[in-house]
């Protein structure tokens, strides 16, 4: 099946990862409406498509279920990336995150299954493996959650099986393991780690890790979320709750991936102590020391392959934020 003439609704769509899905969607034929609170979100990101014929932007909050319903309406498909992000935030906040996450996404879901949608993809993440230590993590072996914002995951999990179960809503969720990319939000204390990295290096100050650094993440290109999400929506499988992992399938450590910034940024690294350029400081609380994902399922039942690696995106990450450095100062 093919996305030409589908309407499909994207929750979160002025957001990083939405966005991407949004021109995509357009780009595919697709009518698109985007419900969006901008809470942590940006006209900016989808300026590109504010005057498309196909393209329809909702400033709305997923936790209002008639504002759900209202944007759902004459929907095919639901693509769900609202929530809010952050293991240090859903500690120091964790009644937005629960009620973000969870009940944002039992609203979308009642919603869908309501208006008749045909599939729900929803944004699941790599925190819901919690505690588990074995490495690469495989969709059937998930632990105790270390943090609200993984709770809150886990939980949108098991209330899209219940979908899948008695409403009989076709729902697959995606666990995206550290996806990176253009748009991605640099600033602020809840910033992901390649986008805080650039910026510290494009305002020319040390690199802040926490911890030793020794701990691994299995970084992922936005391309690629963007193509699992493509293929989640057009597959023809029939279970009515599915989980993959979406990822790379690659591990590297928080130490290398600064070391890597620091030689695209500085090609005389090699001879100068890249130690001086990084900042250590203490070990974030709720994080997950090692992160590297299984993709096979995902490669199998799906046909998803990782095709921009983690070295090839994270150059065109750099090059994309210097453009934008140049354009707008
Ligand atoms: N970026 C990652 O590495 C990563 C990893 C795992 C999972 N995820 C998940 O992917 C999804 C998208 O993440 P992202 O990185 O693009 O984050 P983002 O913050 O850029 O996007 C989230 C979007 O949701 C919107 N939003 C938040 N609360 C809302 C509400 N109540 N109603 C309507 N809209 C609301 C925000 O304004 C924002 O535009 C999230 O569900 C996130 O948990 C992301």
């Amino acid at each position: 099946m093919k996305l030409k003439d589908e309407k499909i609704l994207v929750t979160g769509g002025a957001g990083f990862i939405g966005s991407h899905l949004c021109d995509r969607f357009i780009a595919e034929g697709a009518e698109v409406v985007c419900l969006d609170d901008l809470s942590t979100g940006f006209v900016r990101n989808i300026e590109q498509l504010m005057d498309h014929e196909r393209f329809t932007f909702i400033e709305g909050d997923v936790r209002n279920l008639d504002t759900c319903r209202n944007a759902v309406k004459g929907c095919t498909q639901v693509s769900h990336q609202a929530a809010l992000g952050s293991v240090p935030r859903s500690i120091k906040f964790p009644e937005q995150t629960m009620s973000v996450n969870v009940q944002g996404f039992v609203n979308v879901c009642k919603a869908s299954f309501d208006a008749g949608v045909e599939r729900l993809v929803y944004a699941s993440s790599s925190s819901v493996y919690g505690d588990v230590i074995e490495l690469p993590k495989v969709e059937h072996l998930i632990g105790r959650p270390l943090s609200p914002y993984a709770l809150s995951k886990q939980t949108t999990e098991s209330f899209a099986a219940q979908c899948a179960l008695h409403y009989g809503l076709s729902c697959v969720g995606l666990r995206y393991f550290n996806v990176f990319g253009p748009r991605q939000h640099p600033e602020g204390p809840y910033a992901a780690v390649i986008p805080r990295f650039v910026r510290a290096l494009d305002q020319q100050q040390a690199l802040p890790i926490n911890g030793d650094g020794q701990q691994t993440r299995d970084f992922t290109y936005i391309d690629n979320v963007v193509a699992a999400n493509l293929l989640a929506l057009t597959s023809r499988r029939q279970d009515t709750h599915a989980l993959y992992n979406v990822a790379a399938g690659g591990q590297t450590s928080v130490n290398t991936l600064a070391e890597l910034l620091l030689e695209l940024y500085f090609d005389e690294v090699g001879d100068t102590d890249v130690h001086q350029k990084i900042i250590y400081g203490p070990k974030r609380q709720g994080d997950i020391e090692h992160s590297y994902a299984d993709i096979g399922k995902a490669q199998h039942e799906l046909g998803y392959r990782p095709h921009v690696s983690f070295s090839e995106g994270l150059q065109r990450t750099v090059t994309s934020l210097q453009r934008n450095r140049q354009q707008h100062g």
